[in-house]
């Protein structure tokens, strides 16, 4: 596996690749790497002659007190870890790199899409995500770019950059891979200590209890986030963010009957590491 630092040498690499009629897949990620990056690489090694994957902790897309200086970074294992999956190249550019000094020009969505959910507890955090997505499509070109459905909120507006602004890729949105308990894998998993890593379970039990409520015909949704409310509750040490049951693709709140395909989201703090878990569910 290749690995550049450089902005104008990963370019080139790609130009060369598009010349050679190779089709490009890129995986975005910050590192700290785990089975639902993986699942990404394996879907674009399936799907592409060439792989890209970027490895950079953004710092544009984290607020002020969040845990930029403290993201778990293990640079050494996560090469390994994508060599094995067959990645042709790592992109690891360093901040300087990314924003040298006077950067100054941003991508953000206007509208609510980046302001609800997990927009609302984390200002800006959208803003960085699609800068930092932009700036990597424009440095890499790939023809398909994957995504996990994990962040639903973050590739739902990627999606969106993409249609209006014109970027010639298709975006890949892939399931959420869980560890066999049921938690949804996080690089931010590593901050719970085994008391909190034991309580986080809570996400995902009480999503599938809401599920099963919805198949059994129980279609209030004001109702149905109480009861979810009620369920995460259950966990001393958890406290809510936001639960929200939403348009699956507009992500727009649903308060009354729910029909078609709606997505149950949640962000939950144990202690101070933010958890966030999703389902899909078609009525
Ligand atoms: P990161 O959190 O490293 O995630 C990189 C990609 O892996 C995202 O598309 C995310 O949705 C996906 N992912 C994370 N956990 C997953 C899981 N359990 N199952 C399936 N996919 C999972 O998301 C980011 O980085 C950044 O915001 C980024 C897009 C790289 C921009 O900086």
């Amino acid at each position: 596996m290749k690995i550049l630092q450089s902005i104008s040498q990963t370019q080139q690499y790609c130009k060369m690749q598009k010349q050679m009629g190779k089709v490009i897949g890129l995986v975005p990620t910050m590192g700290y790497l785990h089975e639902g990056h993986i699942s990404l690489v394996e879907a674009a090694v399936k799907q592409c002659d060439v792989v890209i994957a970027s490895i950079f902790v953004n710092p544009i897309q984290f607020g002020i007190g969040e845990d930029f200086e403290v993201y778990p970074r293990d640079a050494k294992r996560d090469q390994d870890l994508l060599t094995e999956a067959g990645v042709d190249l790592l992109f690891m550019p360093s901040t300087e790199e990314m924003y040298p000094d006077n950067y100054n020009c941003y991508i953000e969505l206007e509208g609510d899409l980046p302001n609800i959910l997990c927009g609302l507890s984390r200002p800006g955090h959208f803003k960085g995500v699609t800068t930092v997505v932009g700036k990597l499509f424009n440095i890499c070109q790939p023809d398909f770019a994957f995504f996990g459905q994990k962040d639903a909120q973050q590739v739902t507006i990627i999606e969106k950059m993409v249609r209006d602004l014109n970027f010639p890729v298709k975006i890949v949105r892939l399931p959420i891979i869980r560890e066999a308990d049921g938690l949804a894998m996080s690089s931010r998993n590593v901050y719970l200590d085994p008391e909190m890593r034991k309580q986080a379970l809570i996400l995902k039990k009480s999503l599938d209890e809401v599920v099963e409520s919805i198949k059994a015909g129980v279609l209030d949704a004001d109702f149905l986030k109480v009861e979810l409310k009620k369920l995460i509750a259950k966990s001393p040490e958890a406290r809510i963010d936001y639960v929200s049951i939403c348009d699956a693709e507009e992500l727009s709140e649903i308060n009354d009957e729910i029909k078609g395909k709606v997505l149950i989201a949640l962000a939950v703090k144990f202690g101070s590491t933010r958890l966030i878990d999703n389902c899909l569910v078609e009525v």
